[in-house]
């Protein structure tokens, strides 16, 4: 066939209206609102000419409220899909249109993203959906609220299988959201998404408060408050930058370890300002983040939940090439102490880092957990709980580093060597206790503090000795329950031997259909 055979100008013909979407002056309104088409997005996300699209003729089967009618078939309908690469692995992504009908989720549309979800589970490779849309195509009902369902069970199954990521880059409300819940991450664009199960109109008639849009749902609202955004793009541009970079920490699936991604930057290497980021004083606050900097390859860390429950710090690093899962306290924030947010916010992490290969590392700092009415009337028992089954279940590598405190129930949360840690090693500026010296002193010596005479001078001795006898690594070394004691200097190339020694860990649980977590 030459290429002015009447079927090769027919099929070009066909795929140049596809490609046309909703048509230019929807595509100008698309851009004047501040946005990219669902082509645009996936020239930017994927490796140049990578992309293969499937289902691009596939038209919606709508017959009511004047669906038939021929402006509103659109080739493809309101979502593109298909697969390409992101740095050479094969990807499958699904992009929805807001050019057409408002990017409004139809059978067709449903059926396009179980396709291509089916299809990355046969092959074992990760779906990334950008999401735009109106949510169910309202003119066809309940065959749209099927397709939700269909996608909605896919999502399921995949999970812990093939990793799934979703962008919101508009619209996503209704039942919509929960296509993008039941996956791994969600990624929200700054003042152009917003996400919601009920919006503001139905909120103020039912519980007649006002809220704007973007406070109700809008990406700093999710990343902050909610906790249901892992990560705030500035920028679309900047959002498809992060989810390729994301991408380069995890495997393909379930069965694949992480990708190696070789390093200049030399495993041997100590750093001498390890030794004095720990204060003298155990009250003293520092910045646990710029301790991780200090130690993995390249000073590179991809926080996850930068902005949500800062307390704790959970994210993506190298060490030695190979991809970790980094757990830490942080002490600049609210001392590091495990809240109802920080536990759910670490378990979620945990578990994604297990079902995936990807080692753990836990920094350890932590003076217990959050006291208060709101906490305990909020389920921290439940909250804490999670935390503890995430790390209990895991049978990646685990290691522990303790900078500082490790105290009471946060304590053996944290990856402690009795729940299955396979390494744990401690600074000397370590101390391990049930809790903080002073409030150990005023329990177990409660009754004569009320009859000294001097209370003061006393309770500061008797917090001196307490300090003395429990506040070190020498007495949880004595027992084994940390492996070394190490100079802080030293961290990175022990981690890194660390990951070597485990590299062929095997580990497993009894045999169930699943477990029953505490949700
Ligand atoms: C069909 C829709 C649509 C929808 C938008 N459109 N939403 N068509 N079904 N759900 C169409 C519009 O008619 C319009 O068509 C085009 O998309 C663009 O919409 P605009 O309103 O002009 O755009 P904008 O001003 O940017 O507003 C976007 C919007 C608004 C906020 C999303 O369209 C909106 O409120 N839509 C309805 C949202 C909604 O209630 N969806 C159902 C949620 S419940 P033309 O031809 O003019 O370009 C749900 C349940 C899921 O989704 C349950 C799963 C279990």
């Amino acid at each position: 066939m030459t290429e002015s055979d009447p079927k090769i100008v027919e099929l070009r013909a066909r795929r140049a209206l596809g490609r046309m979407s909703g048509g230019q002056d929807r595509i100008d309104r698309q851009h004047k609102a501040g946005k990219l088409t669902a082509r645009e997005r996936l020239e930017i996300l994927l490796d140049p000419g990578s992309f293969h699209e499937v289902d691009a003729f596939v038209i919606q089967r709508g017959r009511d409220f004047g669906m038939d009618k021929p402006e509103n078939q659109f080739p493809g309908d309101s979502v593109v899909t298909g697969w390409g690469t992101i740095d050479g692995r094969l990807v499958y992504v699904y992009s929805q249109d807001f050019t057409v009908l408002g990017g409004s989720l139809s059978e067709v549309h449903a059926q396009k993203i179980v396709k291509i979800m089916s299809m990355a589970m046969k092959t074992g490779a990760p779906v990334i959906g950008l999401n735009d849309s109106g949510g169910a195509r309202i003119q066809e009902g309940v065959v749209s609220l099927d397709g939700y369902a269909s996608i909605f069970l896919q999502n399921t199954l995949a999970s812990g299988v093939i990793p799934q990521l979703s962008a919101i880059m508009g619209p996503c409300a209704g039942g919509a959201v929960y296509s993008p819940a039941l996956t791994d991450f969600i990624f929200m664009v700054k003042d152009t998404s917003y996400m919601f199960v009920t919006g503001p109109d139905v909120i103020k008639q039912v519980t007649h408060e006002e809220v704007t849009k973007e406070e109700l749902g809008g990406a700093i609202t999710h990343n902050s408050v909610s906790g249901v955004s892992h990560l705030a793009a500035d920028s679309e541009e900047d959002c498809l930058f992060l989810l390729r970079e994301l991408l380069s920490y995890i495997p393909q699936n379930n069965m694949e370890d992480p990708p190696f991604v070789p390093s200049k930057d030399d495993p041997l290497r100590t750093e001498d300002a390890l030794d004095t980021i720990v204060p003298d004083n155990p009250n003293k606050p520092y910045d646990m983040k710029e301790l991780i900097r200090l130690i993995v390859d390249d000073k590179r860390f991809f926080e996850i939940h930068e902005h949500y429950a800062q307390n704790i710090i959970v994210g993506f690093a190298r060490l030695g090439g190979h991809s970790v899962g980094i757990v830490a306290n942080q002490p600049a924030v609210l001392a590091g102490v495990l809240d109802i947010d920080a536990s759910e916010k670490a378990a979620r992490f945990i578990r994604f880092c297990d079902a995936f290969n990807i080692p753990i590392i836990t920094f350890e700092d932590v003076p217990g957990f959050m006291p208060g009415v709101a906490q305990e009337h909020g389920g921290i028992i439940r909250s804490g709980a999670k935390l503890l089954y995430a790390y209990c279940e895991a049978t990646v590598a685990k290691i522990t580093v303790v900078t500082r405190k490790a105290y009471g129930g946060a304590y053996c949360v944290m990856n402690s060597r009795p729940i299955r840690s396979d390494l744990n090693l401690a600074w000397p500026t370590a101390e391990f206790a049930v809790m903080g010296p002073d409030g150990a002193v005023n329990i177990i010596f409660r009754r004569e503090l009320a009859e000294a005479e001097d209370a003061e001078t006393l309770r500061a001795q008797l917090v001196a000795d307490y300090r003395a006898r429990f506040a070190n690594p020498y007495v949880a070394a004595s027992r084994g329950d940390i492996d070394d004691v190490i100079e802080p200097r030293d961290t990175r190339p022990r981690l890194i031997n660390a990951l070597e020694m485990l590299r062929n860990k095997r580990d497993s649980n009894p045999p169930r259909k699943h477990g029953n977590m505490p949700l």
